[in-house]
């Protein structure tokens, strides 16, 4: 290879940017970028494109009819939910299909940052505040979608948990938090399921760009965790970043790529900067992947994936997902409740399916509240449905006139609208119950905000607060659905509704999904992969997560929200520790709206006969779960751990394996197995740049959700082990 090819290799090819080799757009239109195609060599190039909640390109191409719709899957946090690794991987199977069959070689997702803050734009696309679930699912995410024989991207590696100036934001953490939080997840997935290519993040940590750190990429990826695909960084323009500081890094592909790039690097060989090795190297390790991928041994995609069965998958994935989080007196599943209904909230009208920016897909239909009411059978309250129909066609038109970002970013939710008294007081006379929907979306480029977005709005109490009154008055229900991208208050709730049904952003099926569960022909079995505070100001984060209301936000003139509020925005403080997520708020006994690993059933589960035996290398535990209830249903199991005392200081507990049943049909059991070895208990100590395992007695807690353990264990761990790693990264 000549140097020049060897240059071209390193650098993506996308329509924005280096247009000399080519354009991934011309392959597959809405495709992010490509790598490089060399005709002499016979090497084609590999096609890259957005997910994480499906594959995202562009529905309609010119000159033909032909539509090229994606099946929009529920949203990461949604898919967490479940618990259900297996459930994962099937979803990841339908995606990495739409891939396949689309012409791409490979998705730029999952997305695994951790939820540190509830106010991270991006926490839709990511799984948890708890970094083993986070590692697990995205784990078999990549194996779904990588049984297809496409690849995939794990990303932002690392420490990228805020969207505020996300380009030059620096993520300053201990290098305990750093090792047994963000980086942990990275360490599962990618251990357990070898992700094609790993993308890093746009943040700096410690001081270090990700995408320019060899501490990072080449030190802990590579010669820890034993990593062999190839590093690609988040969409970088030239200039932003030190081009020969990345390829020495690690950060092997240069997306999405600029002609100035290639010119940098041919540069920096000439004047000694970057030694030919680690070009070679960056080379090496794309080119490996380029000659796995689908297009370069010609396989003829369809351009015709199997979206009736995928639109199926989607629609049982997101029923699993849900989580149930009141149900005051059995209001649900509907049963004998009457079939008419006052559909409340603009939402119930416009359902949300997924989140905006690259992480939105672009889909053929989503079925709101109202179509999956219909098609079981339910009348919508005329009047309210004409009100809010008119409500969503005006809102959408002003929006997308305030701000043309959103017709291609996917458009965020409508805010909620003043509804009348009156048309409250008909529906309370006329229907037999009340559903609201509440809506929250959110995405790349932007975070939340406290007021208005994890507070709910004026508006919003308002009109719960009069249907509610209204309702109860009249002897009827009423039930709430949360179509959130992630934790948002709840606690006014808990006094105005009879049940509380979260489904997220289910995706296109979202209707059907929640219906299937309203309607008792599905069991919800969701519960929460993080924890939600009562109200913002409860986390322990708030004082240090950015926002920038006035400035130029990351998404520069697409900043939606003016406000005269501005903090530092350049860099973050992780004075939190490991003390994130319940491991604040359980060990600190912070009451919460609702803990980490909560979800209610429409049966109930006894557990019996807890079991933990010592293994060579750790313990296996055993637990019999049992329905003990009147419908089937299934169980998730979360395994916590104790600590002995004594050596490092540690969170009360911390989860460290989970198991969910099959479908347990009324008086059936089964008895789930859990494996948890010496390294998943260990701790990191900086002092020694070590992972420690403790000698002593650890007790094990089998839980239904962290504050309700229904039977426990011990183990003896009877010698202290450590595993040293590179003293890198550490905080300056
Ligand atoms: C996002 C990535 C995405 C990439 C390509 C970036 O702005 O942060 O998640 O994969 O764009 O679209």
């Amino acid at each position: 290879m000549t140097l020049e090819e060897k240059a071209k290799m390193v650098i993506g090819c996308s329509s924005s940017a280096f247009t000399g080799y080519g354009n991934s757009t011309l392959y597959v239109p809405g495709s992010a970028a490509s790598t490089a195609m060399i005709e002499r060599l016979g090497i084609l190039p590999s096609v890259l494109a957005d997910g994480p909640a499906g594959l995202r390109i562009s529905p309609r191409r010119e000159g033909t009819e032909q539509t090229y719709f994606c099946t929009a899957f529920p949203i990461g946090t949604a898919l967490a939910s479940s618990w259900n690794t297996e459930l994962v991987e099937n979803v990841g199977k339908s995606i990495g299909n739409e891939v396949l069959e689309y012409g791409v070689d490979v998705l730029l997702a999952p997305g695994q940052n951790l939820h540190r803050d509830p106010l991270c734009g991006r926490n839709f696309e990511y799984y948890s505040e708890d970094p083993y679930i986070s590692g697990k699912i995205a784990a078999a995410y990549v194996r779904g979608v990588q049984s297809q024989g496409v690849g995939t991207s794990v990303k932002h590696f690392a420490v990228n948990n805020a969207e505020t100036n996300r380009k030059d934001n620096d993520s300053r953490l201990s290098q305990r938090a750093l090792r047994e939080l963000y980086l942990k997840g990275f360490e599962i997935s990618i251990k357990e399921s070898k992700p094609w290519t790993v993308m890093t993040a746009y943040n700096a940590i410690n001081g270090q760009q990700s995408m320019e750190s060899r501490e990072l990429l080449t030190d802990i990826l590579r010669n820890e965790w034993g990593y062999e695909g190839y590093v690609m960084c988040d969409w970088a323009y030239a200039g932003l970043r030190n081009t020969q500081k990345e390829i020495w890094a690690g950060n092997d592909l240069l997306t999405p790529g600029s002609d100035q790039q290639y010119n940098e690097v041919l540069e920096a060989i000439k004047n000694g900067s970057l030694s030919e090795t680690d070009l070679n190297n960056s080379v090496e390790r794309i080119l490996r992947i380029v000659v796995k991928s689908p297009r370069f041994h010609g396989y003829k995609y369809s351009d015709k994936p199997d979206l009736q069965a995928h639109a199926k998958v989607a629609r049982q994935a997101a029923t699993e997902c849900i989580v149930l989080l009141e149900n005051k007196d059995n209001t649900l599943p509907l049963s004998g409740n009457g079939k008419n209904v006052g559909l409340f909230g603009i939402s119930s009208y416009d359902f949300i399916a997924g989140g905006t920016g690259s992480g939105s897909v672009n889909k053929a239909y989503t079925i709101n509240l109202l179509d999956g009411l219909k098609s079981y059978g339910y009348n919508v309250n005329n009047k309210l449905s004409e009100f809010y129909t008119e409500q969503v066609t005006k809102s959408i038109e002003a929006l997308i006139a305030k701000n043309p970002i959103y017709a291609y970013l996917g458009r965020t939710s409508l805010s909620e609208v003043s509804i009348s008294d009156k048309l409250i007081e008909e529906s309370a006379s006329q229907d037999d119950f009340a559903v609201i929907t509440l809506g929250r979306s959110n995405g790349e480029g932007l975070d939340r905000h406290a007021f208005d977005d994890y507070l709910l709005t004026g508006i919003e109490k308002n009109m719960l607060s009069k249907v509610s009154t209204a309702f109860h008055k009249a002897g009827k229900k009423v039930i709430v659905i949360l179509n959130i991208s992630g934790a948002t208050e709840v606690e006014p709730l808990k006094g105005l509704a009879d049940a509380i049904v979260c489904c997220w952003l289910p995706g296109q099926e979202g209707g059907n999904a929640v219906m299937d569960v309203l309607s008792g022909k599905e069991n919800p079995s969701g519960k929460l992969t993080m924890s939600i505070p009562i109200t913002y100001f409860d986390t322990n984060t708030y004082d240090n997560f950015p926002y920038d209301y006035t400035g130029p936000a990351a998404m520069g003139k697409y900043a939606v929200t003016p406000k005269p509020e501005r903090k530092n925005v350049h860099y973050i403080n992780y004075d939190e520790g490991i003390y994130v997520g319940y491991r604040y708020y359980h060990t600190k006994n912070v009451k919460l709206s609702y803990p980490f690993g909560y979800g209610l059933s429409y049966t109930s589960f006894q557990y019996s006969n807890p079991t933990v035996k010592a293994t060579k290398d750790g313990f296996t535990a055993t637990i019999t779960v049992k329905n003990t209830g009147k419908v089937a249903g299934k169980e998730v199991v979360q395994l916590y751990v104790t600590a002995p005392d004594g050596g490092l200081d540690k969170p009360a507990c911390e989860l460290k394996s989970f198991g969910k049943t099959k479908l347990l049909q009324p008086g059936q059991s089964e008895t789930l197995t859990f494996n948890v070895d010496a390294y998943t208990l260990a701790s990191f100590n900086e002092a020694a740049s070590q992972w420690e395992t403790a000698a002593g007695d650890y007790k094990i807690y089998f839980a239904a959700n962290i504050e309700d353990v229904r039977g426990s264990g011990a183990y003896t761990q009877k010698k202290a082990q450590a595993w040293k790693v590179n003293n890198v990264l550490k905080k300056q």
